[in-house]
């Protein structure tokens, strides 16, 4: 396994008199292939889980793995090791600072050391992955990008530095339909194409159902479920409504035709699936 958090806990402002409690006890596993997707309600902890799961920040109790290294004993291995896990900040767009992409991007290997002849190499290719085009995008600014390029953007400068996990934090947040429908592909390139291990955070359940193969749910800083999509969504209605979430509008649909007695399927996570089970009624009813 990859990363392991055992027992972690994460307070801000330990021991002053407005310290906050973002996370307790959590107990994770993450295996490289996987595609995480977190979900929970506004301050329940998401963020901070992932600012740990990159090492940005120490838990104040407790130990994280990364290959078996415990990362905040080994301090010399913590740079290594975070290069292997890249993290994109919400609107990671705000920290864009340099005056072309070509430098934007090229900032992290260049830190990093890499020689100049090899950044282009690296900067190519990164933009590649993110389906952008070298020529007509290296000396562009940042800032003249639509919303949507600036997240691909973004993305491509972590990938420069060539992590085996993406970590993303609400990357679709305030886009619009289609540039969030071109993200969510390059998305899942990186998982089926470049096979990247993708953790990500999103409040669009629609999405979760489709692209993630397996779901944490959390509530009050802890992890109350951790399951595969179709068994969170169809075994815990009730229960992610308790906690303020949401089900993908479809589930929903399908879950009240179940209700009134028509024999579909529950935990209908997509449109095509639904699209089935209602042909398979109506053709039903043909009979
Ligand atoms: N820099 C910070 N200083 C103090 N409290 C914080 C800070 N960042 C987050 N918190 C608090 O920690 C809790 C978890 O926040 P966060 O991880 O951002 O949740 P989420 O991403 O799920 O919205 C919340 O109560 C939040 O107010
Ligand atoms: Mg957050």
């Amino acid at each position: 396994m990859f990363i392991h958090l055992k027992d972690v806990s994460y307070t801000y402002n330990l021991n002053m008199p407005f310290e906050t409690v973002a996370l307790k006890g959590i107990n994770l596993k993450v295996n490289r292939g996987e595609f995480i997707g977190i979900i929970g309600h506004t301050g329940c902890g998401k963020t901070t889980l992932l600012q740990l799961l990159n090492g940005l920040i120490e838990p104040t109790k407790g130990q994280i793995f990364i290959e078996n290294i415990d990362i905040h004993k080994n301090k010399k291995k913590l740079k290594e090791i975070r290069k292997k896990i890249g993290l994109s900040f919400q609107y990671p767009e705000n920290q864009f600072f340099e005056e072309n992409i070509f430098k934007e991007i090229a900032f992290g290997p260049k830190n990093m050391g890499v020689a100049e002849e090899q950044l282009v190499q690296s900067v190519k290719k990164s933009l590649q992955m993110v389906d952008m085009d070298y020529q007509s995008f290296k000396d562009r600014s940042p800032f003249s990008l639509s919303g949507g390029e600036m997240r691909r953007v973004a993305i491509a400068s972590i990938l420069a530095i060539d992590p085996e996990v993406i970590i993303l934090d609400e990357p679709t947040a305030s886009l619009d339909p289609q540039s969030c429908s071109k993200l969510l592909s390059v998305i899942v390139d990186l998982y089926q194409k470049y096979h990247k291990t993708i953790i990500m955070v999103s409040h669009n359940m629609e999405i979760m159902a489709k692209l993630a193969r397996r779901i944490i749910v959390m509530e009050k800083g802890e992890i109350i479920m951790d399951d595969t999509p179709r068994n969170i969504f169809q075994k815990s209605i009730d229960r992610l409504e308790d906690i303020g979430l949401s089900l993908p509008q479809v589930t929903y649909t399908m879950y009240k035709l179940k209700k009134i007695g028509k024999p579909v399927s529950s935990g209908i996570l997509t449109v095509e699936e639904a699209k089935e089970e209602i042909l398979k009624l109506v053709n039903e009813n043909k009979k």
